[in-house]
């Protein structure tokens, strides 16, 4: 009985001991990223103090364990935008961005937009930072992160960033990486952006991994005035090797994901859910392998001219050029009531040679990733 009582009061402790720490390491390309380590962890309470943890030069394990919200913490503005799709109530308007509305939309009619500034620009996170919410707890409200300047080994597990001015095209982007290295996003829940979930600016992001993300483009406002969110995610990187694996993408309507600079994405065992545009958007220099994924109402896949290049995994005789650049035959997808997926080209394989590569599984496994993905759920 003792014993019993004992055993179970240490895998209580066991418990309580890995909510601080990560949870799991990173596959693919971001393998080996170690974040903050074994630093003792901090547990912010204040926006302020959030802000700054996540921006010393310190190595930290930053635990989130509540709502921060910025909702109105740099104030709001309000000033003139447009209206490019209308002004229905689900239709989405637009900040004048650096002068978006005059330069690209001169024909929307003129609207007053009002916003929350905190949104603009996420918060910057520097080196060797862990940042891990507990349970369903760890929510940041109204601002996004933002990884720059050569910022690299971080790991973003198990939080929920939501809610930036998502009425507004320029409201605010959830993750933005641009000139990094190492990063790993993992069980990262994604909701109510205004503009991207995920951004890898122009400048080279390196090796990035983001796996088991809930990417939710469930929303009011959208420029199909439709509840399905557009400005999903954006992979725009010089020299960006991006491992995207058992995330569960949905309700979205265009960019999940856009690619252009000269990304190599490898996209395994997602699954993209209730799409009533596109999902891919492949610009010139960008490859992308895609493996083991299961597209369900999905109603472009791949959007048509763009000029990149894409694997698809067609068939298992095809797939066996995968073997000697990713270690493994490449997976076939699969496809409910959803558009074709149809790329055949090898040329670009061997760019996986000699990197860390995440393993596939058969896209009947990707089914699940709803039920496994997003903040909460480890
Ligand atoms: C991050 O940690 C590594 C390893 O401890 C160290 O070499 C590096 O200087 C740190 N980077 C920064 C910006 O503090
Ligand atoms: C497999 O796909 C390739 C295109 O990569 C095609 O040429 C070939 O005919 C397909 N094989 C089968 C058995 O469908
Ligand atoms: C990747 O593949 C493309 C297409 O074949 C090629 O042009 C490029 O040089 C390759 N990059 C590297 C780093 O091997």
């Amino acid at each position: 009985m003792k014993t019993v009582l004992i055993a179970s009061l240490f895998t209580a402790f066991l418990r309580t001991a890995a909510a601080v720490g990560v949870t799991g390491a990173a596959e693919g390309f971001a393998k080996g990223v170690t974040g903050g380590g074994s630093a003792t962890p901090v547990y912010p309470s204040t926006t302020a103090e959030l802000i700054s943890y996540l921006g010393d030069s310190s190595a930290r394990v930053i635990v989130l364990q509540k709502t921060f919200d910025f909702s109105t913490t740099e104030g709001t503005t309000t000033a003139t935008g447009c209206a490019p799709w209308g002004t229905g109530s689900a239709c989405q308007l637009a900040i004048n961005q650096n002068g978006w509305c005059d330069n690209y939309q001169a024909t929307a009619k003129k609207v007053t937009v009002k916003y929350n500034n905190a949104a603009s620009l996420g918060i910057q996170v520097k080196s060797n930072k862990s940042i891990i919410g507990v349970g369903a707890k760890g929510i940041i409200k109204g601002k996004g992160l933002r990884i720059v300047s050569g910022a690299s080994n971080i790991i973003i597990q198990n939080i929920h960033i939501t809610d930036l001015n998502p009425s507004l095209v320029w409201g605010g982007d959830g993750i933005t990486i641009n000139n990094a290295d190492l990063v790993w996003i993992d069980h990262v829940t994604t909701s109510l952006m205004g503009r991207q979930h995920i951004v890898l600016g122009t400048s080279a992001s390196n090796r990035i991994t983001i796996s088991n993300c809930d990417i939710d483009g469930t929303t009011s406002w959208s420029p199909n005035c439709d509840t399905y969110h557009y400005w999903g995610v954006y992979f725009a990187g010089s020299s960006d090797l991006v491992t995207f694996k058992n995330n569960y993408i949905h309700h979205t309507s265009g960019r999940s994901p856009k690619l252009a600079g000269n990304t190599l994405l490898h996209a395994v065992n997602n699954y993209w859910y209730e799409n009533n545009g596109h999902a891919f958007e492949i610009d010139a220099g960008a490859m992308v392998l895609a493996e083991g994924n299961v597209f369900q109402n999905v109603a472009t896949i791949v959007e048509a001219g763009g000029a990149g290049k894409l694997f698809s995994s067609p068939n298992t005789s095809a797939n066996t050029a995968c073997k000697a650049y990713l270690g493994h035959n490449c997976e076939v997808n699969g496809f409910g009531t959803s558009g074709t997926m149809s790329g055949t080209d090898t040329s670009f394989i061997k760019n996986f040679s000699g990197k860390n590569i995440a393993s596939a599984s058969t896209y009947t496994v990707a089914k699940t990733v709803k039920d496994t993905a997003g903040f909460g759920n480890i």
